[in-house]
């Protein structure tokens, strides 16, 4: 019988340094009339980051390489932290040569983690501005600043008999976090990952003796030897595919077919999908050009590039976090023009009160943006 999973969303230590609410307030009334034109947090921020009042900010305290390009970050958090359910992800606001750029990542630690720290796993992207950054520049000391755990690829309270895994790459972050907080409570799990080579399987070590030592069935599938992984292999690969609730997260490509096999078979509510990049359907390259009007620059905006990544390829700095469509971090009001939804195709307006998610959104002619 399965068990009830105990709850994780454990609050940080005690906002406030152990002082009562009302007399925090009070004292944080008092300090922001004293501090103005600074308000009291920013104070607060200067001499010691990771208290109560200063914004969420994390500094890093250890750096752990799992491959060459992958690195685990260790970060301990401030008090404001409310805490994770397993397969979460975090926003990380990191700065970049003076440019503060927000990405997402899955948070990997375990129920053992040091209390106060957290860790998230950075992939290094060829030409990536941030992982490039985390992977090969960024250690202890360094402030990170923090929105809260978020995301629903989690596993209910009450976790199914028998669970399939599907991961590649980077893809592995938030499965870890699933298995290394659960695995006493998940029955029977098959794990199913691809990689190159042995040596840059993410968590290798990790993965290995959860297989060995708590019984999880796993399948490294090296795909510099043994070729690019079908879906239709598991049939062979696992042949009960179809009665495990599957969590699938990796590559476009992989999760594409592999939502498309799951639909075909009439099982799409079994399947969970964590995707690092939008699904875009379609494509059409016309483009045009995008005026961000704050900034007062005009750029040649691509058809089918996002108008965060063509704003940002010519320096201007627009607000940003998943950069996948789900956080609303990136929406700016579109006064003119029309852009087009990379991931439906749908045409949207510009006007009065119209706010576009320039993450997902592609210019379809001539557009002004308030950017
Ligand atoms: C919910 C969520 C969780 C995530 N968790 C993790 C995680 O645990 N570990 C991790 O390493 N990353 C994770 N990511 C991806 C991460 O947020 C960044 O997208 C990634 O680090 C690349 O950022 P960058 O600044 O280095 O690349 P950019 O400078 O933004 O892009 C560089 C080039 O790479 C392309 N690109 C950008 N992102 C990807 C991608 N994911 N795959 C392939 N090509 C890409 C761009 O189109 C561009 O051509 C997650 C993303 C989401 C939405
Ligand atoms: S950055 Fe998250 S929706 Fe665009």
């Amino acid at each position: 019988m399965a068990v009830p999973l105990p709850s994780l969303i454990s609050p940080g230590p005690r906002a406030g340094g152990g002082l009562p609410a009302q007399m925090r307030g009070g004292l944080l009334r008092a300090a922001r009339a004293a501090t103005t034109p600074l308000l009291p947090s920013d104070y607060l921020g200067m001499i010691a980051p990771l208290t109560f009042g200063a914004d969420l900010q994390g500094r890093i305290v250890a750096r752990h390489p799992e491959t060459p390009d992958a690195t685990t970050l260790v970060i301990r958090v401030g008090r404001k932290w409310r805490g994770h359910v397993p397969g979460q992800y975090v926003r990380v606001g990191v700065d970049v040569d003076g440019v503060r750029y927000w990405r997402a990542y899955s948070l990997t630690h375990g129920p053992d983690a040091r209390r106060g720290t957290i860790s998230i796993t950075v992939k290094r992207l060829p030409g990536g501005r941030v992982s490039e950054h985390l992977v090969d520049r960024a250690g202890p000391g360094d402030l990170l600043v923090l929105d809260q755990a978020t995301g629903d690829f989690t596993l209910p309270t009450v976790p199914p008999g028998r669970i399939l895994f599907l991961t590649a790459g980077s893809g592995i972050t938030p499965v870890i976090a699933m298995l290394r907080h659960h695995v006493w409570h998940i029955q029977d799990v098959v794990v199913v990952h691809s990689a190159p080579r042995p040596e840059d399987v993410v968590f290798g070590p990790d993965l290995r003796a959860l297989a060995a030592e708590n019984g999880i069935h796993l399948i490294e599938r090296h795909t510099d030897t043994d070729g690019m992984l079908d879906v239709a292999e598991l049939d062979d690969l696992v042949p009960d595919w179809r009665f495990r609730e599957t969590w699938a997260c990796g590559p476009t490509a992989l999760l594409d077919a592999a939502a498309a096999h799951w639909e075909g078979a009439g099982l799409a509510d079994r399947f969970h999908v964590e995707r690092f990049r939008p699904a875009v359907v379609v494509v059409d390259d016309a483009g045009g050009e995008v005026t961000f009007t704050r900034a007062g620059t005009t750029v040649e905006a691509p058809g089918d590039v996002p108008i965060l990544d063509s704003g940002e390829e010519a320096g201007v700095l627009l607000p940003s976090g998943c950069r996948m469509g789900i956080c609303f971090g990136c929406a700016l009001p579109l006064r003119e023009g029309t852009v087009r939804d990379l991931r439906t195709g749908e045409l949207t307006e510009g006007g009065d009160g119209v706010r576009i998610q320039t993450c997902i959104s592609a210019a379809a002619g001539p557009c002004e943006i308030d950017g």
